[in-house]
């Protein structure tokens, strides 16, 4: 029998609730938090608490009732325990611990990058299984795994500066695109040429990442131009360009040399049309499976949170109730 979980994310700006049974996913609301902190071109930490303080009752409630379940129904919570902001952690943390107790339900502490490492399991009819390398991309993390099994991850590379979400909000900061630049990039990329400015692709020999220098040379192309604005959309195609063959060739590469069939992508930058695009015609090209969760499992949810608890909890592994959030927490 499946075990019915209730997950929790508060690690950032999106406050999340979910029921998963299994691999079905029987509701996962998501509560941005993008009007708070909009106007101040990225997340305030203290504001986010404060958001997730309000958002947290009324998200679980619809969460349980979406799936149409009671309290009585679960078998367990998690919540996300780490990597994130504490203020964030500990509301979501804290609410899960408390209402664990309260029902005498079993309690997980879910590390963030787990969730996303295997969102794509809840994909439905997805035919994914273990061994595949995983490529984890999203506001805080570039990073490639070698997953042979749930909760078996061998690092392979990560990056050495920016994360790649991290280097799209800044560019999109740089062209005056607003925030969270990620998705506005990806829009305004599609009228654009990727061939219009020459930006590098660094670290080419190696398996980590870094995307700082491309930032900069961003910058220093909009610095040389008269008028920014007739170039936006190609500045914008060609950045995202650059990000997207470093981040195709260097998981395929991984892969290849691993003797992997199977490539996932997921984090927020894995909604990024151009790097689905692209990561599916290449990885056919070397006879490899690529898996894409959907954009709303890609980005911070509480599904994938709830989906890792259920396996934790299914091996009859729990966490304490003195169990603490931390702000860096690694996979491996
Ligand atoms: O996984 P996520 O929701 O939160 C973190 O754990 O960081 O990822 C957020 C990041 C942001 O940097 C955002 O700009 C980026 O994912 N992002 C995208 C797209 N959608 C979100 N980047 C590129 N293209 C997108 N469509
Ligand atoms: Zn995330």
């Amino acid at each position: 029998m499946s075990l019915t979980v209730l997950g929790i994310e508060s690690s950032c700006d999106e406050t999340s609730a979910a029921v998963v049974r299994g691999r079905e996913v029987l509701s996962n609301v998501i509560a941005s938090q993008l009007d708070v902190h909009e106007r101040f071109g990225g997340v305030v930490p203290e504001l986010a608490s404060r958001a997730h303080l309000e958002a947290i009752v009324p998200m679980v409630r619809r969460a349980l009732q979406e799936a149409s379940v009671t309290l009585d129904d679960l078998d367990g919570i998690a919540a996300t325990c780490g990597p994130g902001l504490i203020g964030a952690l500990l509301v979501g943390l804290n609410f899960a611990k408390a209402l664990a107790a309260s029902r005498s339900l079993p309690f997980i502490g879910v590390n963030h990058l787990d969730g996303h490492l295997n969102a794509g399991f809840l994909e439905a009819g997805t035919s994914l299984e273990y061994p595949f390398v995983a490529l984890l991309v999203s506001g805080g993390h570039t990073h490639t795994y070698d997953a042979t099994g749930f909760g078996a991850y061998e690092s392979i590379g990560r990056t050495r500066d920016d994360a790649a979400g991290e280097a799209f909000d800044k560019v999109a900061k740089l062209l005056g695109l607003g925030y969270p630049g990620g998705p506005i990039i990806d829009r305004i990329a599609a009228n654009g040429d990727p061939n219009a400015f020459a930006f590098p692709r660094a670290m080419k020999k190696s398996d980590d990442f870094s995307f700082s220098g491309l930032k900069t040379a961003v910058r220093v192309a909009t610095n040389e131009l008269d008028d920014l604005q007739p170039h936006v959309a190609d500045l914008a195609a060609s950045f995202q360009e650059a990000v997207v063959d470093v981040l195709v060739d260097k998981t395929l590469r991984a892969a290849k040399k691993r003797g992997r069939e199977r490539v996932v992508v997921s984090g927020g930058v894995a909604a990024n049309s151009r790097l689905r695009e692209k990561m599916a015609s290449a990885a056919a090209e070397a006879g490899i499976e690529p898996h894409f969760p959907s954009p709303i499992l890609c980005t911070d949810n509480a599904a994938m949170i709830a989906y890792v608890g259920a396996q934790h909890l299914g091996s009859g592994s729990g966490s304490a109730l003195d169990l603490n959030a931390a702000s860096v927490l690694a996979l491996v």
